[in-house]
Formats: C-alpha cells, sequence, structure tokens
C-alpha cells in the first residue's frame, strides 16, 4: 500500500476523491469506473477472438541484455550499494525486448484506475503474486492470457527462474531473492502516480533487506520521459526535490530498494503520451 500521499497535490491535480468533501466529483469517479469495467468486460469478449490471428510466437528464451551478464553485474551492484537505487539500460537483449513490445497485452486486459493517486491503467487480472500457498492468478484467465501472449508465459517463468534470482542476489548482496509479484500497466495522457512511499518501507528500519522493486520501462513517447510517466525517485511527496528521473523510458529498468524511504511517482502526463512497463519485486533475504 501506499503512503504518504499529499492531498494537497491530488487537489491541485484534480484527482482528489473523497465521498466526505469532494462527494459528487468522487460518485461521479466511481460511475465512470463502473461504466468503463462493464464496456471493457464486453469489449474482451469481442477482442479474444479477434486476437487469435496475430499471436507473436514466443523467443527460444528470453535474454537479458548486456548490462545485466554476471560479468557487467558489480557495475549495477556499486551502483545499487551507494545510492540504493540503479538504473539500467538495455534491460533485455534486442530480441527479447521486440517479442515482449510486440507481444503487450491489449487494452481490454487493463483495469480502470482505483483512485486518483495510482491513476493509470494496470492488469489486476494477470497479476502473478506468490502467495502463502504458492499460488498465482485465477488459472481461466491465464490459460487465455498465456495462449494470446505466449511471450509473456516466458517472460514469468524467466523472472521466477533461479537465474534470474542469482542476478538479483549479486545486484543487492542479499542470501535469498524471490520474485514476489509482477504486473503489467499502461500509462497514457492524464495518468499519474501520486508520489509515495510503499507501506513496507515504514514497516522496517533502513538499511533492513525486505523487498526491491524493479519498474521496466518498456515503451513510451510522447513528451520527456518526466512528462510521459518515467517514474522518479524524490525526497518528497510534491515532486519538489527530485533524486532521480529516468533519461529514457525505453528498454530500461529502476531498480530501487523499498526499505529506503525514496517517494516514487510520475507527475499528470502530457496529452498524447503514452507508457507501458512491468513492474515486478522480489523479496530479499
Ligand atoms: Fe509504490
Amino acid at each position: 500500500m501506499a503512503v504518504n500521499i499529499s492531498i494537497e497535490l491530488l487537489k491541485k491535480r484534480g484527482l482528489f476523491y473523497s465521498l466526505r468533501s469532494r462527494p459528487l466529483k468522487t460518485i461521479f469517479f466511481r460511475i465512470k469506473r463502473f461504466v468503463f469495467e462493464k464496456i471493457r468486460v464486453h469489449r474482451r469478449k469481442k477482442v479474444i477472438s479477434k486476437l487469435e490471428p496475430y499471436i507473436v510466437s514466443p523467443p527460444t528464451d528470453i535474454i537479458l541484455g548486456k548490462n545485466f551478464e554476471f560479468k557487467n553485474l558489480e557495475i549495477v551492484s556499486e551502483q545499487y550499494a551507494s545510492q540504493n537505487y540503479a538504473f539500467i539500460e538495455n534491460f533485455f537483449s534486442q530480441d527479447t525486448y521486440n517479442k515482449i513490445c510486440d507481444s503487450f497485452p491489449h487494452e481490454v486486459f487493463f483495469n480502470y484506475p482505483r483512485n486518483g493517486s495510482k491513476f493509470y491503467y494496470w492488469s489486476e487480472e494477470f497479476r502473478w503474486i506468490r502467495d502463502d500457498n504458492k499460488t498465482t492468478y485465477n488459472e481461466k484467465n491465464a490459460e487465455t492470457f498465456f495462449h494470446l501472449y505466449p511471450t509473456f508465459k516466458k517472460l514469468f517463468n524467466f523472472l521466477n527462474s533461479e537465474d534470474m534470482s542469482e542476478k538479483v542476489k549479486i545486484i543487492t548482496n542479499s542470501h535469498e531473492a524471490e520474485l514476489y509479484s509482477i504486473a503489467l500497466s499502461r500509462a497514457k495522457e492524464g495518468s499519474f502516480l501520486s508520489p509515495h512511499i510503499d507501506t513496507i518501507s515504514t514497516e522496517k528500519k533502513p538499511g533492513e533487506k525486505i523487498m526491491m522493486n524493479f519498474i521496466y520501462f518498456l515503451i513510451g513517447g510522447g513528451s520527456s520521459p518526466h512528462n510521459s510517466g518515467g517514474t522518479g525517485l524524490y525526497h518528497d511527496n510534491e515532486f519538489k526535490k527530485s533524486i532521480f528521473t529516468p533519461p529514457t523510458i525505453k528498454f530500461s529498468a529502476l531498480l530501487y530498494d523499498s526499505i529506503e524511504q525514496f517517494h516514487h511517482g510520475f507527475d499528470v502526463m502530457a496529452p498524447g503520451s503514452f507508457r507501458w512497463a512491468i513492474v515486478f519485486q522480489f523479496k530479499l533475504l
């Protein structure tokens, strides 16, 4: 859960919803969400049948980019150790990247935002979460999804592999690294992520390891990264004291330690801009 959100900033961006203080605006937002979701579910059925001829064959293997090869990991690891975050360009090999882009799921698989502070579209039904029983998403949904997007089946398996875990351990200097969740998101004109701290970071003291986040920026554009969904790190919750803004949101990843008190978010996206991203988290010991 997100904490330390600035209500003032939400008000300024016109995204503050509260039944008590903004009843009409909030009811309108909820109706809009309800209607959007009804239409989406209806469209989803039709779209699924149309997608069949356009299935993209998966790559033989998911291959990480040069910066993530074992011999180059030291650079990332040093960056991470000194700043508690790292930015890596060319995260996957060109072939893997192309396949992921070509297979990025249709918009009918992405839900309407739930609130104003996390105002972008993300795929709830294909969110992979490792719970106590090691189960994941709804099996029936997954069957359709992975049939249409086999590259994502490979990608999810790869992120959950020993190879990936080994690399995360090296970067974070941890004894254990276990994939905890994967989520896909689409953001566009008007989307917004209010700078916040993840709940987890208030539960432990800085320096203690629990979770690390990867934001993999697949593709985006239409304005500068700052105005087209380039999630940045901040000291404050109103974009005033920047720590880091990604120089590009194509083909690159921002890794950061959830325990550190980094606020992360992106400002309201410019007209015509868009961004596709994959967010995954690792639990560390
Ligand atoms: Fe967050």
